[in-house]
């Protein structure tokens, strides 16, 4: 599997895939890249706080919710009090082994994938350590070929859609999720059996909004330095909105897609807007 190198290790990601000890009460927030990743890790945050916007404005969303995988993963999660909230972009062949003797929960985010590619695309720009290329044409097929992040969108959906009809799994979509914030919001606290009143389920609302965390200096990773992240090429939140694909796609490109969509989707029921 591929994956940043300036942040995973071989060591780190056999740490998560074989040795992580999964507990009853961990909430893992699964994402392909640039499927909604972020914006979970502030909906959790908000969630486990009650709606208060606190551990959101004093702590980096890469401390609050950290990936596993990464080699800083091990560190900040092995010895930190339950319950632990937890990302992974890992396909589900490499999850923890332990996850499956367990009650842990599993929140995954899907998103267009046409809509995770121009994202992807823009954030290859700004993000220094990923591979890029400068037409966007390009760019596509190599989103499409076996070199992609992570086992690539298609395997990676395929993979976590076998845990679909799983209690302890909650799949959710990045396009209804825009469509209605509050009512996800609620499904979310649902599954996690968190009674939030009326009032938090608003302030988890309003503070994981797109400007919020957009403005938000612990979750839009402008503290990233430079030679990671370069501002003078955009920013993280970029835009939020579903359907941008249709500003890049040629006719050709989106056939193409389409196409390769169908073959390797064939056997996976999942409905994508
Ligand atoms: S990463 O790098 O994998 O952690 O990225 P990820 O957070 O999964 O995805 C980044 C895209 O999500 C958008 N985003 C949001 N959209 C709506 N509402 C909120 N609150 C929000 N937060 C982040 C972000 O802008 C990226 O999408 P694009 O299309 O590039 O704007």
């Amino acid at each position: 599997m591929r994956a940043p190198s300036i942040i995973h290790t071989e060591e780190s990601i056999n740490y998560a895939w074989k040795e992580f000890v999964t507990r009853d009460d961990d909430v893992f927030n699964v994402t392909f890249p640039k499927s909604g990743t972020t914006w979970l890790q502030e909906i959790l945050t908000l969630i486990y706080s009650n709606g208060d916007p606190t551990p959101t404005k004093t702590m980096y969303s890469w401390d609050r919710v950290p990936w596993i995988e990464q080699y800083t993963g091990k560190s900040k999660l092995e010895n930190r009090p339950s319950p632990r909230l937890i990302s992974t972009h890992l396909p589900f062949r490499l999850f923890p082994k332990s996850f499956f003797k367990t009650n842990a929960k599993i929140i995954y985010t899907l998103r267009n994938p046409k809509d995770v590619c121009v994202s992807l695309y823009f954030f290859s720009l700004i993000a220094q350590f990923m591979e890029h290329r400068e037409d966007f044409g390009e760019f596509v097929s190599l989103f499409l070929s076996k070199q992609m992040l992570f086992d690539g969108w298609f395997d990676h959906v395929k993979g976590w859609m076998e845990l679909k009809d799983s209690p302890n799994f909650l799949l959710l979509q990045y396009e209804d999720m825009i469509k209605d914030p509050k009512g996800n919001v609620i499904k979310i606290c649902k599954f996690l059996g968190k009674d939030l009143d009326d009032a938090a389920i608003d302030s988890v609302v309003e503070h994981s909004s797109f400007k919020a965390m957009k403005e938000n200096e612990k979750s839009n990773y402008t503290a990233v330095p430079d030679y990671i992240f370069s501002k003078e090429k955009g920013s993280f939140h970029r835009k939020g909105v579903t359907g941008d694909w249709k500003n890049y796609f040629t006719p050709e490109k989106e056939a193409e897609f389409e196409k390769i969509c169908q073959e390797r989707l064939k056997d996976v029921h999942v409905a994508l807007t």
